[in-house]
C-alpha cells in the first residue's frame, strides 16, 4: 500500500460527515489500495460525538484506514490534507433559503481558507460542501492566497445527479444511460438544470421529452429537490450529499469516465455568459487530477437567460460577503 492520502472532513459529527467519512474510509474515494488518513474536524461541543464517530471507524477495522486524527483544532485537522471536504456549516430549515446562512456560515469559510492557506499542502483539493456553497468557496479561495482557485470548487453534483434522475424517470430508460447533463451557475433555487445538450442511451434528450417539461417542472423540481427532501425528512439530504460529494472529489482527481461530463462549481471565467470572480457552475471534464469547462456548446437565448439569472444571484451574494474576502 502507497503512503497514506490525507483527507479532512470538517462538520465530521454531522449528518453528511458521518456518511462522508465511513465511505471514504473504506476506499470508495481513492480505491482499496490506498492508505487513509482521516482528519476529522468538529466544533468543541461535538467533539465527544465525534470521539464516537472515531470508535466506529476502528470498529469498522478498514483495511484501508491508518489513522483517524479527530479534533476541533482546524490547524491539526488541515495539517498536511490533500483532500479537504468543507461541511461543517449550519443546514437551512423549512421556509429558508440557502443563501440566508451566507451572514451565519461565511465567517466560517474565511477563517478555513486562512488556515488552509498555512497547513494544507499546496495543491489540495477543497470541495465546499456547507451551504451557499458557491459563495463560501469564494470567500474560502480568497482566504488562501497561496492556493490557486483553481483547487476549490462547489458541490453541484448532487444537483447534477438529481436532473440526471428526474430525465431517466420521465424516459423510463435507467439513470446510468443519461449523459452530459449540465447544472449552471449557484446551488440554489436559481441554479439552471439544463437538459438541452443531454443524451438518453444515445439519443437527444429534446427529442423525448416534451419542450414544457424541459424548460418547466424538469427546471422547477431539480431547483427545489433539496427543499422536498427538507419537507419530507425534517432535515437535509445527507446520504446523497455525501454521495455526490465522493462522486466530485473522486471524478476531479482520477478523471471523468467515457467521454461524459459533470458539472461542478469552479471559478467564473466569463465563458457562456457567466460572470467571472464568482464561483459558477459549468459542465466540465476532469483529467489527471484538472478540470477543463466544456467548450463550444451551443446555446439558445432561454439557456442564456437562465445563465443571466443564477449569475447576477452570484454576483448580489458576493457582494453581501464582500467584507470577508
Ligand atoms: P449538520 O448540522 O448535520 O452537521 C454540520 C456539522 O458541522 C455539525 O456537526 C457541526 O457541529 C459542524 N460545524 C459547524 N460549524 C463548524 C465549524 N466551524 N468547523 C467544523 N465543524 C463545524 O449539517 P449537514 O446536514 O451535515 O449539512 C452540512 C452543510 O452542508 C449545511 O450547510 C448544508 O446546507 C450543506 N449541504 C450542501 C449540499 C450541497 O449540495 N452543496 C447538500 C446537502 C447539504
Ligand atoms: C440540498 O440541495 O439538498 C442541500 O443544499 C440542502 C438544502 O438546503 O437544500
Amino acid at each position: 500500500m502507497s503512503a497514506s492520502t490525507q483527507v479532512a472532513i470538517t462538520g465530521a459529527a454531522g449528518q453528511i460527515g458521518y456518511q462522508l467519512a465511513f465511505r471514504i474510509a473504506s476506499g470508495q474515494l481513492l480505491g482499496h489500495g490506498q492508505s487513509i488518513t482521516l482528519r476529522l474536524v468538529e466544533i468543541a461541543p461535538a467533539m465527544q460525538a465525534l470521539e464516537g464517530v472515531a470508535m466506529e471507524l476502528e470498529d469498522c477495522a478498514f483495511d484501508s484506514l491508518e489513522e483517524v486524527v479527530a479534533t476541533d483544532r482546524l490547524e491539526e485537522g488541515f495539517r498536511g490534507a490533500d483532500y479537504v471536504f468543507l461541511v461543517g456549516a449550519k443546514p437551512r430549515g423549512p421556509g429558508m433559503e440557502r443563501s440566508d446562512l451566507l451572514t451565519e456560515n461565511a465567517r466560517i469559510f474565511s477563517r478555513q481558507g486562512a488556515v488552509l492557506n498555512e497547513h494544507a499542502d499546496e495543491h489540495a483539493k477543497v470541495l465546499v460542501v456547507g451551504n451557499p456553497a458557491n459563495t463560501n468557496a469564494l470567500i474560502a479561495s480568497s482566504n488562501a492566497p497561496d492556493m490557486d482557485p483553481r483547487n476549490f470548487s462547489a458541490m453541484t453534483r448532487l444537483d447534477h445527479n438529481r436532473a440526471c434522475a428526474q430525465l431517466a424517470a420521465r424516459t423510463g430508460h435507467h439513470v446510468s444511460t443519461v449523459r452530459r447533463m449540465t447544472i449552471w451557475g449557484n446551488h440554489s433555487a436559481t441554479q439552471y438544470p439544463d437538459l438541452s445538450q443531454a443524451t438518453v442511451d444515445g439519443k437527444a434528450a429534446t427529442s423525448l421529452v416534451e419542450s414544457n417539461w424541459a424548460r418547466g417542472e424538469f427546471i422547477t423540481t431539480v431547483q427545489q429537490r433539496g427543499a422536498s427532501v427538507i419537507k419530507a425528512r425534517g432535515t437535509s439530504s445527507a446520504a446523497s450529499a455525501a454521495n455526490a460529494a465522493i462522486e466530485h472529489m473522486r471524478d476531479w482527481a482520477h478523471g471523468t469516465p467515457g467521454g461524459d461530463w459533470v458539472s461542478m462549481a469552479v471559478p467564473g471565467d466569463g465563458s457562456y455568459g457567466s460572470p467571472e470572480g464568482v464561483f459558477f457552475s459549468y459542465p466540465v471534464r476532469c483529467e489527471d487530477g484538472d478540470w477543463e469547462i466544456v467548450r463550444g456548446l451551443d446555446l439558445d437565448e432561454f439557456s442564456q437567460e437562465k445563465i443571466r439569472i443564477t449569475g447576477e444571484e452570484l454576483l448580489d451574494e458576493r457582494a453581501a460577503a464582500s467584507d470577508l474576502m
